[in-house]
């Protein structure tokens, strides 16, 4: 199972609740989507599963990736370095270091596995090299290897931080909001590049989301928050606008307004149907 998480509470220092048992299973080669108002918790769930963000002390809490475990009872495991090299990361907010060029910001997923010398001095072999000039000509960035990140596009950024999670031979990629300050047409490549790594690769992705078309597109499974709680876990076909408005209430306007989900049939599976089943009616 690629992601595992049972009992998780999460709160932080000024009190604010942030997540509230949540329990998830994640199957390998699986597609999330994580959608939720802002607030809603998605980033501190990403960020907990990263093995970034401690949970409350809790018996019972835990998060494992691939088997192995990130976080027990709200302490980090000790070897969480070495289970983070399986977890590729995507933020909103590029995460590339802007005067180095792409290629280099791409071979950084390597150095996990590198002499540190190697890495710090920024010598790669041609071998690695080529692994990441594949990966760039994967994501369709081929072309910009040599130019230095900060004068990428925000879409070509977010293509390059996903070459790097190939390079890096993540099996799970995180990705927080990539789409978030793009245009829709890169906004549609990068959730390409997104489904494909999965299909191809049998990668699992999991991404937050605050459109749910794009949710619904690319994504078979939706995880829906509110409020720091699982309020909805299933099938994306079976996220109509109404069930949105019976999860969040106004708050469902926020992903439904320029949302073309209610003209627009999704790829993978067939017509969304009304039904407001038991099984989401309990998670509600
Ligand atoms: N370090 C922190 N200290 C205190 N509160 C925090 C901290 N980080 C997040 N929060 C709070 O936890 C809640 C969840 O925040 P989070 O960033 O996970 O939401 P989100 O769903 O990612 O929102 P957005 O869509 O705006 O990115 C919010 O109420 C936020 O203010
Ligand atoms: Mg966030």
């Amino acid at each position: 199972m690629a992601l595992r998480i049972e009992k998780l509470d999460k709160h932080f220092a000024n009190g604010k609740h942030a997540l509230r048992d949540i329990n998830l299973h994640i199957g390998d080669s699986e597609m999330v989507a994580l959608i939720g108002a802002s607030g809603s918790g998605k980033s501190t769930l990403l960020r907990m599963v990263a093995g970034l963000l401690e949970a409350d002390a809790a018996a019972g809490s835990l998060i494992e990736v691939n088997g192995l475990c990130v976080q027990r009872d709200g302490r980090i495991a000790s070897d969480v370095r070495s289970i983070r090299a399986q977890v590729g990361f995507v933020f909103q907010q590029f995460n590339l270091v802007d005067r180095l060029p792409v290629l280099v910001n791409v071979l950084v997923g390597r150095l996990h596995d590198m002499p540190w010398w190697r890495g710090v001095m920024g010598w790669f072999s041609s071998h690695e090299r080529s692994i990441a000039l594949d990966a760039l000509e994967r994501v369709g960035i081929l072309d910009c290897h040599a130019q230095r990140a900060s004068t990428l596009s925000g879409g070509q950024q977010q293509r390059a931080a996903i070459a790097r999670t190939l390079v890096q031979g993540a099996k799970l990629v995180l990705a927080d909001e990539p789409i978030a300050s793009l245009d829709p047409e890169s906004s549609r490549k990068v959730m390409e590049i997104l489904s494909t790594i999965q299909r191809e690769d049998g990668r699992t992705v999991v991404v937050s989301l605050h459109q749910v078309d794009m949710a619904i597109r690319y994504c078979p499974r939706v995880i829906a928050l509110n409020q720091g709680q699982v309020v909805y876990d299933g099938p994306s076909a079976q996220l109509t606008p109404e069930l949105l408005r019976q999860l969040y209430g106004m708050q469902a306007d926020e992903f439904l307004s320029g949302s073309e989900l209610l003209s627009t049939q999704p790829e993978h599976h067939p017509a969304p149907t009304l039904a407001w089943s038991t099984s989401m009616a309990q998670a509600a």
